[in-house]
């Protein structure tokens, strides 16, 4: 592929958790399609390091960032850096997040706090940075038909409900209303705001649904297409979502799930 043509070529994208996991895909694919990466990470650098060094060597570029995003004063310096090497920031990818898994009832409220946290307020302080910067540059002809984007990380559980992980669920299900809200907000001034609802993908966050042969099979069961998904599968929706081939779509939530939302339980049943 000729530089030309990439999808995404001079572009700034930063992906929040972007040191492993879904994060690491997306970070992967955006610069594989020439935009510039800022790779945010919480605390793992080793990691961080290993996926920028991975961009580089398939002829991208980056760099590292930490910042946790659950915090304002960090997601400020994370901007402000982003903005004083590269001039702006077209794309944003608010990844990052987390689980803490409980029964309800035995549930803490540091658990609850700690995923909203990050999950939900973590997103809200990237995307109110990455709209204040999108608003001061506007549309830049030649450069994307939009002033800026912002994909959010969602999951199946914005719409699935799921005993054990109510802080979790209901994170996502905040997400989905923020990232409505927000795309109703500004889509008059050519910002587009969408989500990414991942199903089962093979990522550290859900190691134990797919690590032994028995909880592959049990997992297989929700997942129509009868396959694990993979990072690349999220990567290529978040090209597609942050390229000007989806210009008009605004406001939507891309499932990635393999047909996890078709109630597999009613394939031979009901
Ligand atoms: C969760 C994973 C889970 C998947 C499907 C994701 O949002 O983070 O742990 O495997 O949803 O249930």
């Amino acid at each position: 592929m000729t530089t030309k043509n990439k999808k995404l070529q001079g572009q700034v994208a930063i992906v929040t958790g972007a040191s492993s996991g879904i994060g690491a895909g997306v970070a992967k694919a955006l610069a594989a399609e020439g935009a510039l990466v800022v790779v945010n990470y919480a605390s793992s650098v080793e990691k961080a390091e290993e996926v920028l060094h991975e961009i580089k060597q398939a002829g991208g570029d980056g760099f590292l960032c930490k910042a946790d995003v659950g915090k304002e004063a960090d997601v400020l310096d994370m901007f402000r850096e982003t903005i004083s090497h590269y001039g702006t920031v077209d794309i944003l990818v608010n990844n990052a997040g987390l689980q803490s898994d409980a029964k309800f009832h035995e549930m803490s409220v540091e658990q609850w706090n700690r995923v909203i946290g990050i999950n939900l307020t973590g997103q809200f302080l990237c995307a109110r940075e990455a709209i204040k910067e999108f608003m001061r540059r506007g549309v830049v002809p030649g450069r994307s038909a939009s002033a800026g984007k912002i994909i959010c990380m969602s999951s199946v559980h914005e719409v699935i409900p799921w005993a054990g992980h109510a802080n979790y669920a209901a994170s996502k299900g905040g997400v989905m209303m923020l990232m409505k809200t927000i795309a109703q907000e500004y889509a008059p001034l050519k910002i587009r705001v969408n989500s990414i609802g991942p199903g089962a993908i093979r990522t550290p966050i859900n190691y134990a649904a797919w690590q032994t042969p028995q909880a592959y099979q049990q997992l297989l069961k929700l997942i129509p297409a009868k396959r694990i998904g993979e990072a690349e599968d999220v990567g290529r929706a978040a090209v597609w979502l942050a390229s000007d081939d989806a210009e008009y779509v605004n406001g939507i939530t891309l499932f990635v799930d393999g047909g996890m939302l078709l109630y597999p339980g009613f394939e031979d049943n009901g």
